[in-house]
């Protein structure tokens, strides 16, 4: 269904076709065997011009799980970009030794140049500040699999649930992701909350009116908090500051704590793509609502579907 497909955005994939890979990670997750040799021979190439943890490692652990194998590097200094290779002609070389290329770049836009000069299919892994897909992959598979159906699609599971997205909305990537993929689905609502110098892009907000999905915007995590079905917590963005200043003065806005979950819903998911800093008191990690260490775990998953369907052995 997606064989040679890039990864840039979340619209790039309709719903359906990520009901299917939602279907298939489930599967993955059920059958331990499924899949499990379908990318013997298949190399996949993981270039992080940016730190990263699971999202990296995710990938390598999916392609490894699936009997393929994995190459890259894990930051720039130790690629041709230290020596000045413009990153077309570093993603044209990699093209040649991978069937799939993984990656993660500070520059806005980055993903979307790669995917025109390789002639293999790419996944954006962040690029800046502007979207991270596979994320959200994982973020919507989490919230499918806390409060969907087996096998039902996405739709059942989100209808008539209000998120919040809390911390830095301006810089945070994984919240423009998830935001603008849940645009294309029907009733529900949104609640940003941010200080004003962290307020969600207006190119969201837009969207969000253009598909007329109500949503709001707060400063106050403590008021939002009882009507949310969904938390989102983020980490302000300290390598996208101009100043220091800036971060220290915003980076513990928002701290979510046991005193705090004691206003939410019962049924209500903790969301955070992770790394979390200060923004999640390790004390609420005992909470049966804090998902986030599940998150993690399914985003292996969903990357399993992925990198089989876009190599087009998902049936194998
Ligand atoms: C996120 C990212 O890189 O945007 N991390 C991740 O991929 N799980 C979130 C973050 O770094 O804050």
């Amino acid at each position: 269904m997606l064989e040679g497909r890039s990864l840039i955005e979340p619209g790039d994939f309709s719903t359906g076709e990520m009901d299917y890979l939602f279907g298939l990670a489930e599967r993955i997750e059920e059958e331990k065997s499924c899949l499990r040799e379908s990318c013997r021979g298949r190399v996949l190439a993981a270039i992080f011009f940016e730190p990263s943890t699971r999202t990296r490692l995710s990938f390598e652990a999916a392609m490894l799980r699936l009997g393929g194998s994995c190459l890259g590097f894990a930051e720039p200094g130790s690629s041709s970009a230290a020596k000045g290779e413009s990153l077309a002609d570093t993603v044209r070389t990699v093209a040649c030794y991978a069937d799939l290329i993984v990656m993660r770049n500070p520059k806005e836009g980055a993903a979307l140049l790669a995917s025109r000069y390789a002639d293999v299919p790419v996944i954006n892994a962040g690029d800046g500040g502007h979207h991270h897909p596979t994320q959200t992959l994982t973020d919507l598979l989490t919230i499918k699999r806390f409060r969907g159906k087996r096998g039902g699609g996405l739709g059942d599971a989100v209808r008539g649930l209000t998120v919040g997205f809390c911390g830095d909305l301006k810089f945070g990537r994984t919240v423009h992701s998830l935001a603008k993929a849940l645009t294309r689905y029907e009733k529900l609502n949104m609640v940003f909350i941010s200080p004003g110098e962290l307020r969600v892009p207006l190119y969201i907000t837009a969207l969000l009116e253009k598909q007329g999905i109500p949503y709001r915007e707060t400063g106050s995590l403590e008021e939002a908090m009882p009507g949310l079905d969904v938390l989102y917590m983020t980490r302000v963005q300290r390598e996208r500051f101009f100043n220091e200043e800036d971060y220290i003065r915003l980076k513990d806005t928002y701290v979510l704590t046991r005193d705090r979950m004691e206003t939410a819903k019962k049924e209500l998911i903790i969301l955070h793509p992770l790394p979390r800093v200060n923004e999640i008191a390790v004390e609420v990690d005992a909470d049966p609502r804090a998902a986030y260490f599940k998150q993690a775990k399914y985003g292996m998953y969903i990357r399993m579907a992925l990198i089989s369907s876009i190599l087009g052995v998902d049936h194998a």
